[in-house]
């Protein structure tokens, strides 16, 4: 989708539809639908008044707009915002994504939409660049709500053939103009990072194969100027990355061990290192899965798509960091070579982890990808990774796990999940948990059994982290949808990508704003 931010009046805008949103319960009408409803003489403010439409978060009307009725565009979207005091920027993406759907179901093509009356209403949001962050909001709630997975039908749809190829935000003045531009393109950058990583995941595992995923890192290098290398086994045979060579014996495909260098920082700067594991397809190995649900392990790559998708954003947003991306990719197959319980494989940092389960095979491999980010003497290490079943019981599906050894680092991803609509809850990693992952026979085992199966999973990680400020997030719940959202569709969501972005850009408006406290020189 094309999404431009267009200096104008909305009662003026050429296009298939413009969209107006309401506060519930509201019967006045903000400045910019009440500009609209003159050239509809009153009929807004009529389906407002019959009760008709509430307002509600979710709802979306659609009017025709009448021959005579001194409009350019041919229909007006009434979408609602639920009640102002509840007012928020994740709210408005939910608003945006359920307009655009709604707006898509009509045939529509094109829309526009007014910002300055919302930036008005979101007073929660500060001052200075509130135009922006809900013009970034809307654009991010369209293409969100609008993405659909359609690559393996054959058969063309009245409903697949509809699709909205444009959509203008519109402000009012220069001022709100720059900013709107600034947030469009922000919001359209950000958005088709999720929806990358959920093409990665929802794209079958007969496609998406460690090679396949290789391969995107090299195209992403190329497009966009950054540095990939991928190791193969041989190479990762010669390095000891003993953990992620025994997930992948029992699978045909080959693994590999891909690092994209993203350097949009002061030179020297200390990288921040992201790590993602990347299963292509978790059948659990010879501790095999049951067969109900196991097709979704096909997303069980998630945590690398987002890594790279976050390489890709940073890198299209110019973000002044550093960052080295680790993705250590295989399938998790019970092949006749593959690995068994009981058997001890030697990791990359030299200890010894004993096997316990073929199942708990993201933290085995994650163990050398840790290791690896070393090297890198980065400033702080953060891994994804759809690690355990265990988070959906303790979190549920409306929170990523969040663990670490570092309060601050685990601060900045709480707020970064906070502010871009991707909330992660911390989970305790005391040294009494590390009770259950002791070995009889090597230095450490993959399983803790089942209490606390998200924090031994961690407490295992941390033990590969080296002296690294680290922290992990668990998006094992929240990485897949089994129903239709908002701007989330049923199907595999792309959480994580967000919440890394965000993550990121404040940590470099953090460093520029330290950097100008010391007289201009960058720190
Ligand atoms: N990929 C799974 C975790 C998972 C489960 C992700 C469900 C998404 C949905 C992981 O590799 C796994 O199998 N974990 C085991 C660990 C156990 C054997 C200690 C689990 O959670 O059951
Ligand atoms: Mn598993
Ligand atoms: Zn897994």
């Amino acid at each position: 989708m094309d999404i431009t931010a267009r200096k104008g009046r909305i009662e003026d805008e050429p296009a298939d539809a413009v969209l107006l949103i309401h506060c519930e319960g509201e019967r006045r009408l903000a400045p910019a639908a009440a500009a609209v409803d003159a050239r509809l003489r009153g009929r807004l403010a009529g389906l407002i008044t019959s009760g008709e439409f509430t307002g509600r978060l979710g709802q979306v009307s659609i009017l025709h707009v009448a021959p005579g009725e001194r409009l350019r565009a041919k229909r007006v979207v009434l979408a609602g915002l639920g009640k102002r005091k509840d007012a928020s920027l994740e709210k408005l993406r939910q608003a945006a994504g359920s307009a655009a759907k709604a707006i898509r179901t009509a045939g529509a093509k094109s829309f526009a939409v007014p910002v300055q009356d919302l930036a008005g209403l979101l007073t929660s949001v500060p001052a200075v660049n509130r135009v922006r962050d809900v013009a970034q909001t809307l654009a991010e709630g369209a293409i969100l709500g609008l993405y659909r997975f359609t690559t393996y039908y054959t058969e063309r749809t009245d409903e697949t053939a509809k699709a909205v190829r444009k959509m203008s935000v519109v402000a009012g003045d220069p001022r709100a103009l720059a900013q709107a531009r600034q947030g469009v393109r922000q919001g359209q950058i950000i958005g088709e990072a999720t929806t990358y990583v959920r093409d990665l995941c929802n794209h079958p595992a007969n496609v998406v194969t460690p090679t396949y995923i290789a391969n995107e890192a090299k195209k992403i290098a190329r497009e966009r100027g950054v540095r990939a290398k991928v190791l193969d086994r041989p190479a990762m045979q010669r390095l000891g990355m003993g953990a992620l060579l025994g997930v992948a014996r029992g699978s045909h495909e080959p693994p590999k061990f891909v690092i994209l260098e993203y350097r949009g920082g002061p030179r020297g700067a200390r990288p921040v290192a992201l790590v993602g594991k990347t299963v292509t397809f978790d059948s659990g190995g010879i501790s095999l899965k049951p067969a109900d649900n196991m097709e979704l392990m096909k997303a069980d790559m998630t945590g690398g798509a987002v890594v790279l998708a976050t390489v890709r954003a940073a890198s299209r947003l110019r973000l002044p960091v550093n960052i080295v991306a680790l993705i250590p990719a295989t399938e998790n197959m019970p092949g006749g070579s593959a690995t068994k319980p009981g058997d001890i494989l030697t990791s990359l940092s030299g200890k010894t982890i004993e096997v316990i389960n073929t199942d708990a095979e993201g933290r085995l491999i994650l163990a050398d990808g840790l290791t690896y980010a070393n090297r890198y003497k980065p400033s702080v290490v953060v891994d994804i990774a759809t690690l355990t079943g265990a988070c959906a019981v303790a979190l549920g599906k409306h929170a990523i796990g969040l663990l670490g050894n570092n309060d601050r680092l685990i601060g900045e991803l709480k707020a970064a999940g906070e502010q871009c609509g991707e909330r992660a809850w911390q989970l305790p990693l005391w040294e009494e948990y590390y009770e259950q992952i002791k070995s009889d026979v090597a230095d450490v085992k993959n399983t803790g059994g089942r209490p606390g199966g998200t924090i031994t999973a961690a407490a295992f990680l941390s033990k590969f982290v080296g002296g690294a400020r680290w922290a992990h997030l668990d998006i094992a719940s929240t990485d897949w949808s089994d129903r239709e959202q908002a701007y989330i569709p049923k199907g595999a969501t792309g959480v994580g990508a967000r919440l890394l972005i965000r993550f990121l850009s404040n940590r470099a408006n953090g460093r520029k704003a330290i950097g100008r406290r010391a007289n201009g020189k960058r720190t």
